[in-house]
């Protein structure tokens, strides 16, 4: 791999094991400023752990991540966030009984004279949410926002920082179809206008063909290939995608069905909608998997 000055992140030979268990055996990969990059593998290919090490969250066994030319055997949270890295977990960490702007800056409050300053943690996160396109009110208590509204103050949560690398892990497993559009157009700007490097985990090969600029596929542990979106041959996925789109219908139908209260409001546990509409989707995994082995 040659640098460019876009360059943002450089992966190199990073490896991880836990306990016994190689999880991710010499990892090669940039990520690029203003480009979005899908990252797509079945489940417990090493995705999430990869992303940890970027993220400070996960200490690598080996291997060096590089952040604007400065390399680094491992990062903490705290030295990743202040070199620019900014991460939205697979699991939401929005909290309840706080509002908009509390969740937005929760950890790192605004404060004056020592006490929180809920005026001007208003003003800042009127302005990101409003960078986001969101009409939302500050002051809104989190618990009245739907699911994909949470997504927002996740993602206003995570710009606060000025993120030169945004890390979205699985962030439409949640939404329903007009939320993953929303999102969609949100992750357009901030790569394309904005000149973020968005890193993009997906289980969804309709998601790579809407917005992704390159995909690289890990499996178990390693690199199979990274390549522009535009390469990746329509014929392949036409199938898996059209089965998906379905799928992704009949669960919506069914969380319609199951919790009207939950789905009007939003309050239900993300988590729960996530694995139902994961589990759902899994098998198209196994299918992604064969469409990988024809390009490996
Ligand atoms: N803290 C940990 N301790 C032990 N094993 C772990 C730990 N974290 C992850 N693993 C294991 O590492 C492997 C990769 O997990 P990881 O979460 O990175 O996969 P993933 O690609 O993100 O999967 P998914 O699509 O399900 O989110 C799995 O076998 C998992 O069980
Ligand atoms: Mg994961």
């Amino acid at each position: 791999m040659t640098s460019s000055s876009a360059d943002f992140v450089e992966i190199r030979q990073l490896r991880k094991s836990f306990g016994g268990a190689d999880v991710l055996k010499g990892v090669d990969l940039v990520f690029r400023l203003g480009e979005i990059h899908a990252f797509i593998g079945a489940n417990g290919a090493g995705k999430s752990t990869l992303l940890g090490c970027l993220s400070g969250a996960v200490e690598p066994s080996s291997g060096t991540i590089a952040i604007d030319g400065e390399v680094f055997d491992t990062l903490s949270p705290r030295l990743a966030l202040e070199k620019g890295i900014g991460i939205i977990y697979q699991h939401f960490q929005v909290v309840e009984g706080l509002t908009v702007a509390d969740n937005i800056f929760l950890g790192s409050e605004l404060r004056r004279m020592g006490i929180v300053d809920t005026r001007q943690q208003n003003e800042r996160a009127a302005a990101l949410l409003a960078r986001l396109g969101a009409v939302l009110a500050p002051d809104m208590p989190l618990e009245r926002l739907s699911v994909g509204e949470r997504q927002i103050v996740e993602i206003a949560r995570a710009l606060r920082i000025g993120p030169k690398v945004l890390i979205l892990d699985e962030p439409t497993a949640a939404l329903s179809d007009r939320e993953m559009s929303a999102l969609h157009d949100v992750v357009r700007t901030l790569a394309h206008a904005e000149n973020i490097a968005i890193v993009y985990v997906t289980h969804l090969i309709d998601e790579i063909k809407a917005i992704a600029d390159c995909v690289t596929v890990l499996r178990d542990g390693a690199v199979v290939w990274t390549r522009p979106a535009a390469r990746i041959d329509s014929r392949q996925r036409r199938q898996p995608l059209r089965r998906l789109r379905e799928e992704r219908r009949r669960i919506a139908r069914r969380r319609r069905e199951a919790e009207p209260a939950e789905e009007a409001h939003g309050s239900g546990p993300a988590h729960q909608n996530d694995c139902r509409i994961m589990d759902a989707v899994r098998p198209a995994i196994v299918r992604t998997g064969a469409m990988t082995s024809v390009y490996a």
